[in-house]
């Protein structure tokens, strides 16, 4: 089959013969303009043998420069599976390998969550503070897992968390880790150059390897999306946005502030502390609540 054609797959080779009812993800389910037409193609399906739905994720073509990132989420995914095998924060590898045109594919879970963005209300809403801080300590805590592993998200934004309340549970999904950075990899010289999300990637990426502080910059950086109802203003540098941002008090102000510092030696030190930050302000706007 053609790889021009990114529905072109075949049915009767693997991966796919494992797998009934399989089609593509529906592309108003990401929640916003997926880059994954240019770099991957993603499936849904079934499994025949054991009835878990996975999501297939295939490259768009065949050679090095496109697999380098799938390579990466593969590796790291396995590593946090091995390193975390009861969190239910990540997807679960099933399977990877090479079609027979050359594309790379990975078979992981696919969750029922949907991305944070489709959440991000249009209109900010001062009413939804606790809803939104809630969602943001969530999302911390399985970073802070992750980082007990020595593993960097980097490309943290709205599209790449998915979240849902279950009888007033949090519910959080990390997903997408193609920019991640592995110590245990890269810093003994894997190379390094992710993709990234203007606004919501942390500056210094860049020119330098990312640590804990990369995903305190982007879990600041999401929240205070959440709080404004914009998913794009985080195209422009965010900090003088949060610095000048009249619906936030005092002290939220510089606890964002604080993630949210261009310069990394100035943010929270790690996510735990960030959290602790967020947690202590919840607390005091509104005491003793079992959140
Ligand atoms: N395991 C998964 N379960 C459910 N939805 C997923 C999963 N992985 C990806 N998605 C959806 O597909 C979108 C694109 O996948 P992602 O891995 O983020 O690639 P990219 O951002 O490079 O296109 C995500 O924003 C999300 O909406
Ligand atoms: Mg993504």
């Amino acid at each position: 089959m053609s790889h021009q054609d990114p529905l072109a797959i075949d049915r009767k080779a693997a991966p796919f013969d494992k797998y009934k009812g399989v089609r593509r993800l529906e592309p108003g389910r990401s929640g916003h303009e997926s880059r994954s037409h240019v770099r991957h193609h993603l499936y849904v399906g079934t499994g025949r043998d054991n009835p878990v739905q996975v999501l297939i994720k295939v490259t768009s073509k065949p050679g090095l420069v496109y697999e380098r990132d799938l390579d990466n989420e593969i590796a790291t995914l396995q590593r946090i599976n091995d390193g975390l095998p009861d969190s239910h924060h990540f997807p679960f590898v099933y399977e990877h390998g090479h079609l027979d045109d050359g594309r790379r594919y990975l078979v992981m879970s696919l969750f029922d969550e949907f991305p944070l963005s489709t959440m991000v209300d249009t209109e900010p809403d001062p009413g939804r503070l606790v809803t939104h801080l809630i969602a943001a300590i969530a999302i911390a805590r399985p970073l802070i897992d992750m980082h007990g592993l020595g593993i960097f998200h980097v490309d943290l934004n709205p599209m790449n968390i998915l979240y849902r309340v279950e009888r007033r549970r949090p519910v959080v999904r990390l997903i997408d880790f193609e920019s991640s950075y592995d110590s245990s990899r890269h810093g003994h010289g894997a190379f390094y150059s992710p993709p990234t999300t203007p606004g919501y990637t942390a500056p210094e990426v860049a020119r330098q390897p990312p640590d804990a502080r990369a995903d305190v910059f982007s879990l600041g950086a999401v929240l205070h999306t959440l709080l404004t109802g914009d998913l794009w203003v985080g195209q422009e540098a965010i900090a003088p946005r949060v610095a000048a941002d009249e619906t936030l008090d005092d002290e939220l102000r510089d606890v964002l502030l604080k993630a949210v510092a261009p310069n990394p030696a100035r943010r929270h030190a790690s996510v735990d502390r960030f959290r602790l930050a967020m947690e202590t302000y919840l607390e005091r706007i509104w005491p003793g609540r079992s959140w």
